[in-house]
Protein backbone atom coordinates (compact mmCIF):
# COMPACT_ATOMS: atom_id res chain seq x y z
CA UNK A 1 0.00 0.00 0.00
CA UNK A 2 1.60 3.71 -0.65
CA UNK A 3 1.80 6.09 1.95
CA UNK A 4 -1.02 8.70 1.44
CA UNK A 5 0.14 11.89 3.09
CA UNK A 6 0.73 15.86 2.50
CA UNK A 7 4.31 16.26 1.07
CA UNK A 8 6.28 19.58 1.03
CA UNK A 9 6.42 19.07 -3.12
CA UNK A 10 2.63 19.65 -3.41
CA UNK A 11 3.17 23.42 -1.91
CA UNK A 12 2.62 25.35 -4.76
CA UNK A 13 3.00 28.78 -2.64
CA UNK A 14 -1.13 30.13 -2.60
CA UNK A 15 -2.26 30.83 0.61
CA UNK A 16 -6.03 29.59 -0.38
CA UNK A 17 -4.96 26.30 -2.54
CA UNK A 18 -2.86 25.19 -0.19
CA UNK A 19 -4.60 24.61 2.84
CA UNK A 20 -7.64 23.46 0.88
CA UNK A 21 -5.25 20.80 -1.13
CA UNK A 22 -4.24 19.51 2.15
CA UNK A 23 -7.75 19.00 3.36
CA UNK A 24 -8.14 16.99 0.21
CA UNK A 25 -5.17 15.21 0.87
CA UNK A 26 -6.29 14.00 4.33
CA UNK A 27 -9.33 13.01 3.13
CA UNK A 28 -7.89 10.52 0.62
CA UNK A 29 -6.06 9.09 3.48
CA UNK A 30 -8.76 9.11 5.13
CA UNK A 31 -10.32 6.72 2.06
CA UNK A 32 -7.53 4.97 2.17
CA UNK A 33 -7.28 4.30 6.02
CA UNK A 34 -11.15 2.63 6.04
CA UNK A 35 -10.15 0.62 3.34
CA UNK A 36 -7.49 -0.65 5.83
CA UNK A 37 -10.40 -1.00 8.16
CA UNK A 38 -12.51 -2.76 5.82
CA UNK A 39 -15.28 -0.58 6.81
CA UNK A 40 -18.73 -1.10 5.66
CA UNK A 41 -19.97 0.10 2.16
CA UNK A 42 -22.32 2.97 3.85
CA UNK A 43 -19.35 4.62 5.33
CA UNK A 44 -17.26 4.17 2.63
CA UNK A 45 -20.17 5.80 0.53
CA UNK A 46 -20.63 8.68 2.47
CA UNK A 47 -17.04 9.32 2.44
CA UNK A 48 -16.64 9.09 -1.10
CA UNK A 49 -19.47 11.80 -1.22
CA UNK A 50 -17.22 13.93 1.24
CA UNK A 51 -14.33 13.65 -1.11
CA UNK A 52 -17.01 14.91 -4.46
CA UNK A 53 -18.16 17.17 -2.74
CA UNK A 54 -15.49 19.19 -1.22
CA UNK A 55 -13.69 18.52 -5.08
CA UNK A 56 -16.03 20.30 -6.26
CA UNK A 57 -16.39 22.73 -4.32
CA UNK A 58 -12.15 23.44 -4.09
CA UNK A 59 -12.64 23.06 -8.38
CA UNK A 60 -15.48 25.70 -8.35
CA UNK A 61 -12.40 28.15 -6.07
CA UNK A 62 -9.71 27.42 -8.26
CA UNK A 63 -12.09 28.37 -11.39
CA UNK A 64 -13.22 31.50 -9.77
CA UNK A 65 -9.71 32.73 -9.55
CA UNK A 66 -9.04 31.95 -13.12
CA UNK A 67 -11.74 33.50 -14.12
CA UNK A 68 -10.32 36.83 -11.41
CA UNK A 69 -7.29 36.64 -13.30
CA UNK A 70 -8.16 35.82 -17.18
CA UNK A 71 -6.18 32.68 -16.76
CA UNK A 72 -5.40 31.79 -20.59
CA UNK A 73 -5.50 28.34 -19.84
CA UNK A 74 -9.13 28.40 -17.75
CA UNK A 75 -10.85 25.78 -20.28
CA UNK A 76 -7.98 22.98 -20.43
CA UNK A 77 -7.68 23.45 -16.52
CA UNK A 78 -11.14 23.28 -15.83
CA UNK A 79 -11.29 20.02 -18.48
CA UNK A 80 -9.07 18.63 -16.08
CA UNK A 81 -11.42 19.08 -13.06
CA UNK A 82 -14.23 17.83 -15.08
CA UNK A 83 -12.47 14.57 -16.13
CA UNK A 84 -11.80 13.75 -12.15
CA UNK A 85 -15.21 14.53 -11.20
CA UNK A 86 -16.72 12.11 -14.01
CA UNK A 87 -13.71 9.66 -13.19
CA UNK A 88 -14.62 9.65 -9.72
CA UNK A 89 -17.99 9.27 -9.81
CA UNK A 90 -17.07 6.33 -12.28
CA UNK A 91 -14.87 4.35 -9.45
CA UNK A 92 -17.51 4.73 -7.05
CA UNK A 93 -20.07 3.12 -9.02
CA UNK A 94 -17.41 0.58 -9.27
CA UNK A 95 -16.99 0.17 -5.63
CA UNK A 96 -20.71 -0.04 -5.39
CA UNK A 97 -21.06 -2.86 -7.44
CA UNK A 98 -18.31 -4.73 -6.20
CA UNK A 99 -15.64 -4.53 -9.20
CA UNK A 100 -13.19 -2.02 -7.51
CA UNK A 101 -11.75 -2.14 -3.94
CA UNK A 102 -12.13 1.34 -2.21
CA UNK A 103 -8.35 1.26 -1.99
CA UNK A 104 -8.36 1.52 -5.75
CA UNK A 105 -10.33 4.61 -5.28
CA UNK A 106 -7.83 6.37 -2.89
CA UNK A 107 -4.50 5.30 -5.35
CA UNK A 108 -6.41 6.66 -8.09
CA UNK A 109 -7.00 9.89 -6.60
CA UNK A 110 -3.66 10.11 -5.01
CA UNK A 111 -1.99 9.87 -8.42
CA UNK A 112 -4.28 12.28 -9.99
CA UNK A 113 -3.82 14.67 -7.46
CA UNK A 114 0.10 14.47 -6.97
CA UNK A 115 0.20 15.07 -10.87
CA UNK A 116 -2.11 17.84 -11.38
CA UNK A 117 -1.06 19.76 -8.38
CA UNK A 118 2.52 19.36 -9.47
CA UNK A 119 1.84 20.19 -13.05
CA UNK A 120 -1.32 22.28 -13.77
CA UNK A 121 -1.98 23.99 -10.44
CA UNK A 122 1.79 25.31 -10.10
CA UNK A 123 1.22 26.58 -13.24
CA UNK A 124 -1.93 28.37 -12.45
CA UNK A 125 -0.01 29.83 -9.11
CA UNK A 126 2.92 31.29 -11.49
CA UNK A 127 0.22 32.99 -13.65
CA UNK A 128 -1.32 34.48 -10.33
CA UNK A 129 1.55 35.68 -9.45
CA UNK A 130 2.93 37.01 -12.42
CA UNK A 131 -0.60 38.88 -12.47
CA UNK A 132 -0.21 40.18 -8.80
CA UNK A 133 3.21 40.94 -9.56
CA UNK A 134 2.25 43.61 -12.76
CA UNK A 135 -1.24 44.35 -10.28
CA UNK A 136 1.67 45.76 -7.86
CA UNK A 137 4.12 47.90 -10.72
FE1 LIG B 1 -6.60 22.48 -10.30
Amino acid sequence: MIDIRWDSKFEVGHPRIDPEHRVFVDLIRTVSLEAEKNCTREKALRLLLEVRKYAEFHFISEENIMLDIGYPDYEEHRDEHAWLLRRLEHETHLYYTGDAPLEHLAHFMFDWFARHTTVDDKKLVDCIAAHNALANV
